[in-house]
């Protein structure tokens, strides 16, 4: 990796809090020069992973085979089931076609019990399949479906994917934590049609796509705008629509339409980004070691983690919370980002919020009003340094479009779909990630790019996707 670890260099208990946060604060550093090289590294590595497979490059760039896009039309009942952080959803909506739009629409969602998540991939698909079976066995007399016709699903997996058609992919490997045996190599479409199999489900894949591909559907439905769709939760990622002679891997021009999803992979990054010492042990200890340093930096998942791995050092060489370490502080993943967040609310003067969350979450029996203040910097160096990062990606991506249109993405309105629980329930983040946007691209340029949420825009995009791609064409 290019940029070299920054070390604290201890000496035992003279080392203060403040020489730690103060190494902290310069090794996480976002300057407008540290953007801009992440955002000119992202449109880099996009090029080389557009170019071929091979390429080396770490964004994998993967073709979605998604060429036609949502345009209103679509009518009947279709499913949608997404499988991607800790929740597992299930959705059905009545598509009205141009005029009604969404007639109506129901979800279920259900958290994934951890140890699907360490188990084999029989027991997780059959936990999915089951809990689409309810969900179909509760479908009410508002939702129509004409006879003879199977029910469709969009089927959302949130993982990379090496898509082989619209309707089949193999799982490259797992991320965010995830580490069930069995699937990797796998069709996961396959995998699931045998789960429903076992559970006498008769249902159709009509499309598989990743979370950020389904937003992107779903978001392109209300505004046309959408080039771009990001996702700010459990992991990261983005996608865009790209003109396929843009794409110099894809050698057969099947497309029709002259444009494509491309699903980028950016969890995969690491050019530029500024790392620590906290960032480099996080990851070492990971599941995955060496992979997704751009999802390990930014992502809900690990944002509460490296707090914790730093606050665990102040206690242990400055005693930040008394004379002993508080116990819990040494437990992975206890601290978690929405944490941070209520932390990160505080302002009142004894910073009591933050005293609480750290008694009852780590443990510490008393902290001072100093120690929390303390805690308090470092979850802000490391959101701030999150939400900026995650902001570098997004011109990355808009810069490298930008380029190669000359002038058609800049130059007029240009939205990027948001979803994900961290950017949503994140003030902080969310702000730190505008503030880069507009510092790289100038108060003018920054004026056309909207970045907008879009609430579960990834669930009835995907049914979306599975209606533009149904067997049975009206
Ligand atoms: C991880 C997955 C990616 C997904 C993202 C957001 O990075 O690899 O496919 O889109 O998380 O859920």
């Amino acid at each position: 990796r290019r940029c070299p670890a920054v070390r604290c260099s201890l000496a035992g208990d003279v080392v203060t809090a403040g020489r730690i946060l103060k190494e902290l604060k310069s090794g996480c550093a976002t300057p407008l020069p540290v953007l801009r090289r992440v955002a000119d590294a992202m449109a880099d590595d996009m090029r080389a992973g557009l170019a071929s497979d091979h390429s080396g490059s770490e964004l994998k760039m993967i073709l979605s085979y998604v060429d036609v896009l949502p345009t209103g039309n679509e009518k009947g009942l279709f499913y949608a089931l997404d499988l991607g952080g800790t929740n597992f959803r299930v959705l059905r909506v009545q598509l009205g076609g141009k005029d009604n739009r969404v007639i109506d629409t129901e979800f279920e969602q259900v958290s994934i019990p951890r140890e699907l998540m360490f188990g084999t991939s029989e027991e997780l698909f059959d936990f999915i399949a089951s809990g689409l079976a309810r969900f179909v066995e509760s479908e009410s007399g508002i939702f129509h479906l004409p006879p003879e016709r199977k029910r469709e699903i969009g089927f959302t997996f949130s993982f990379p994917v090496n898509q082989t058609s619209i309707d089949s992919g193999i799982l490259m490997k797992w991320t965010k934590g995830f580490a069930v045996s069995g699937t990797a190599g796998k069709d996961v479409v396959a995998c699931l049609n045998e789960a429903m199999e076992r559970q006498g489900l008769d249902m159709r894949v009509s499309a598989l796509v990743n979370d950020t591909v389904g937003t992107l559907a779903g978001a392109r439905y209300w505004d046309d705008d959408v080039m771009v769709a990001v996702i700010l939760g459990t992991g990261t990622n983005a996608c865009y629509i790209e003109q396929t002679d843009a794409i110099p891997k894809l050698q057969s021009l099947a497309s029709g339409s002259g444009r494509t999803i491309i699903n980028t992979e950016w969890g995969a990054f690491s050019d530029g980004l500024p790392l620590t010492e906290f960032d480099y042990d996080m990851d070492n200890e990971s599941i995955n070691p060496g992979e997704q340093i751009f999802e390990k930096t930014i992502s809900g998942m690990y944002l509460g983690e490296i707090v914790r791995r730093v606050l665990l050092k102040m206690s242990k060489f400055s005693a930040l919370f008394g004379n002993s370490v508080p116990e819990k502080l040494s437990t992975p993943f206890v601290l978690r980002t929405p944490d941070l967040c209520a932390m990160h609310q505080d302002d009142s003067r004894d910073l009591y919020e933050v005293g609480m969350r750290l008694g009852g979450i780590v443990g510490t029996t008393s902290s001072t009003l100093e120690a929390r203040k303390v805690a308090l910097e470092v979850i802000d160096t490391i959101v701030q340094r999150g939400g900026r990062l995650a902001g570098a990606g997004i011109v990355g991506i808009l810069q490298k479009l930008e380029q190669d249109s000359r002038g058609l993405v800049f130059g007029k309105r240009t939205v990027v779909a948001m979803d994900g629980g961290l950017y949503e329930n994140y003030p902080q983040y969310r702000n730190y990630l505008k503030g880069a946007v507009t510092e790289l691209l100038g108060p003018e340029l920054s004026k056309n790019v909207i970045i907008e949420h879009t609430k579960d825009g990834s669930g009835i995009g995907a049914a979306l996707l599975a209606a533009v791609n149904s067997k049975y064409i009206d």
